[in-house]
C-alpha cells in the first residue's frame, strides 16, 4: 500500500513509507522542495509550515500545520501546498518584500504560508494577523514589517474545484500498510481505520499500538527522542470522533476535535476557556493538536485538564463496544499513569453549561504569551449565592504529578462569604493541597505563590481591576 496525496494538484504516491517519516523530510529529501525549512523539528518555530487540505463535502478545508511533526500517513487522501505552490508572486510575497518583512529569509517560507492560509480562508482565518502568526518565529525583522505585510493582504480565495475533483478521484485511503524497517531490523505497521467502530475493533486486537491524533506530542518523541514506534493507529481524521455538539446542557466534543475547531464553541460556553485555548502552542499546533490527545497524554503540565476538571468535565472511554463515563479528574491516577485499559481510547468529552451564580477564572502562567508550556495553569469555578460560595472547584496543572484539585481549599471556601479576605486566606492555604516541584519553568515557592495569586486575581477580576496580557500588548 502507498500513501497517496495531491501536491499542487498532482498525485504523488509514496511506496515504502516509514510511518513516522515526516512530511518535512519527504519534501526536502525526496521531492527536493527545499523552500520548506527545518528550524526546530519540534513544532515551535513554524519555518516548516505547509497547508494541508482535507476534502469536506464539495470543498477543501485548509489548515496551516508544521510539517516537521506531521507523519507521512497523515497526508493520505489529502492535498498539500508548499511555499513553491505560490509561485513567488503572490500578494503575500509581494507585500513581505515591499515592507522589508524578510531578512535572513529562513523563517520567511513559513510566514508566507501562514499568511497565505489567512488570505485563502484556512482554519482560523477570521483571527488577527498576529494570531495567525503566533506559531511563526522570526529573529531578525522585528515582526512589525511582517505584521504590516499581513494586514495589507486582502482575501484571495482559491479556485479549488479542480482539486476537489482530483481528491474525489483519489482511491480509497490506504487503510493499513507494513514497512520493512531495515535500520530497526523489523517490520513496522501503520493502520488508518475508517471509523470509530473499526478503530475499536483494531485497537482491541493491537492494544500495544500507539494512537496518533494530531501528532503534536507523538511527533516529538520521534524527532527529538528518536523513538521507534512499531505499531501506529492514525485516528485524527475519524469523522465520528470529530463532532462538536452544542447542547442545552453543555458541549460534547469528540476526542479528535482540534483546538482551533473547538475554540469558538468553548469561548461561547466559557469565555475564559476560549481564551485558554488561544494560549495553547501556536496557530499550527492548534490546527493539528486535539483535546483528546492533550488529556490522553496525561502530562501534569497540559493546559486543558486543569481547566476542564474545574469546569466539571466528564470523559467517555471506549474499548470494543463497552463505554465508561468518568469525571475527568479520576482519569489521572499518578505521574504517567491514567485510568485507561489496553485497547481503550478516549472517545469524547462533555463540559457542562454554567449555572446561575457561577464565576470562572482560568489563567496560564508561562514566560512567553505564545507557544510556551505553563509553569502553572490554574482554573477556579465558584458558585456564589446570596454572598456565599455554595460550590468551589479549583484545579491546577504544574503543581503536582498530575492535574489536581485543591481539595482542602475547596472545602474551606464552600459556605464561606465571597470576599477578598476569604480568597486571600484560601491563597495562603494552598500549601495544604500542593507541594510543587522546582524545575526550569519555576521554583516550588514561585509556583505556590502564583497559584495563590490566581485566587486573589479572581477577586480583582470581579472588581474590574485586571488587564489581560493581550490588552496590554494591544496598548
Ligand atoms: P498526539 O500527539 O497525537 O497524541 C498524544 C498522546 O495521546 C499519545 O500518547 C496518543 O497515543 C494519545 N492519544 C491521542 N488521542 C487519543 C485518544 N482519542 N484516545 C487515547 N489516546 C489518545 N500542550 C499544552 O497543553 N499547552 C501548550 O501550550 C502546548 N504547546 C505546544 C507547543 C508545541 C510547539 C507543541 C509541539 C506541542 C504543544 N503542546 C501543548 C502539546 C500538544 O500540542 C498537546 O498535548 C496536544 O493536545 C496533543 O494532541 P495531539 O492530537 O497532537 O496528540
Ligand atoms: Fe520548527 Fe517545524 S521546524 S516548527
Ligand atoms: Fe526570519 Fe530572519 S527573516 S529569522
Amino acid at each position: 500500500m502507498s500513501v497517496r496525496f495531491l501536491l499542487d494538484g498532482e498525485v504523488i504516491a509514496l511506496d515504502e513509507v516509514d510511518p513516522t517519516g515526516t512530511v518535512l523530510e519527504m519534501l526536502r529529501t525526496r521531492l527536493r522542495r527545499t523552500g520548506t525549512k527545518e528550524g526546530c523539528a519540534e513544532g515551535d518555530c513554524g519555518a516548516c509550515t505547509v497547508l494541508l487540505g482535507t476534502l469536506t463535502g464539495d470543498e477543501i478545508a485548509w489548515r496551516a500545520v508544521n510539517s516537521c511533526i506531521l507523519f507521512l500517513p497523515m497526508l493520505d487522501g489529502k492535498a498539500l501546498l508548499t511555499v513553491e505552490s505560490l509561485g513567488g508572486d503572490h500578494p503575500v510575497q509581494r507585500e513581505l518584500v515591499a515592507r522589508h518583512g524578510s531578512q535572513c529569509g529562513f523563517c520567511t517560507p513559513g510566514i508566507v504560508m501562514s499568511l497565505y492560509g489567512r488570505a485563502i480562508g484556512a482554519l482560523g482565518a477570521e483571527q488577527s494577523v498576529a494570531e495567525m502568526l503566533s506559531g511563526n518565529l522570526c529573529r531578525c525583522t522585528g515582526y512589525g514589517p511582517i505584521l504590516a505585510a499581513g494586514e495589507a493582504v486582502g482575501r484571495t480565495p482559491r479556485e479549488d474545484a479542480p482539486l476537489v475533483a482530483a481528491l474525489k478521484a483519489l482511491r480509497e485511503p490506504a487503510g493499513a500498510f507494513a514497512f520493512q524497517d531495515r535500520l530497526a531490523g523489523r517490520e513496522r505497521l501503520a493502520f488508518m481505520p475508517r471509523d470509530a467502530d473499526e478503530l475499536a475493533a483494531l485497537y482491541e486486537r493491537h492494544p500495544r499500538a500507539r494512537l496518533v491524533a494530531g501528532a503534536t506530542d507523538v511527533g516529538l518523541w520521534v524527532t527529538k527522542r528518536q523513538r521507534v514506534l512499531d505499531e501506529l493507529i492514525f485516528i485524527g481524521d475519524l469523522e465520528d470522533l470529530r463532532s462538536i455538539e452544542d447542547r442545552p446542557e453543555g458541549v460534547r466534543l469528540g476526542a479528535c476535535v482540534r483546538y482551533a475547531e473547538a475554540q469558538g464553541v468553548l469561548a461561547r460556553l466559557h469565555p475564559a476557556l476560549g481564551a485558554l485555548v488561544r494560549r495553547i502552542g501556536g496557530a499550527q499546533v492548534r490546527n493539528a493538536g486535539t483535546i483528546g490527545g492533550n488529556i490522553a497524554n496525561g502530562s501534569p503540565i497540559g493546559d486543558m485538564p486543569p481547566a476542564l476538571i474545574a469546569l466539571g468535565a466528564e470523559l467517555v472511554l471506549r474499548k470494543g463496544d463497552m463505554r465508561r463515563r468518568m469525571a475527568l479528574e479520576s482519569f489521572f491516577i499518578a505521574y504517567g499513569q491514567q485510568d485507561r485499559q489496553p485497547g481503550e481510547f478516549v472517545e469524547s468529552l462533555f463540559i457542562p453549561r454554567p449555572v446561575e451564580g457561577e464565576i470562572v477564572s482560568i489563567s496560564k502562567l508561562s514566560k512567553r504569551f505564545d507557544s510556551d508550556i505553563a509553569a502553572v495553569c490554574g482554573a477556579i469555578k465558584l458558585r456564589v449565592q446570596a454572598g456565599r460560595m455554595t460550590d468551589a472547584r479549583i484545579a491546577f496543572g504544574g503543581m503536582a504529578a498530575t492535574p489536581k484539585r485543591a481539595a482542602a481549599v475547596e472545602t474551606f471556601l464552600t459556605g464561606a462569604p465571597f470576599n477578598e479576605e476569604t480568597l486571600d486566606e484560601a491563597a495562603r492555604m494552598l500549601a495544604a493541597d500542593f507541594a510543587p516541584l522546582s524545575d526550569v519553568r519555576g521554583g516550588a515557592a514561585y509556583r505556590l505563590a502564583v497559584a495563590g495569586n490566581l485566587l486573589r486575581r479572581l477577586w480583582a477580576e470581579r472588581q474590574g481591576d485586571v488587564t489581560s496580557v493581550l490588552e496590554l500588548a494591544r496598548g
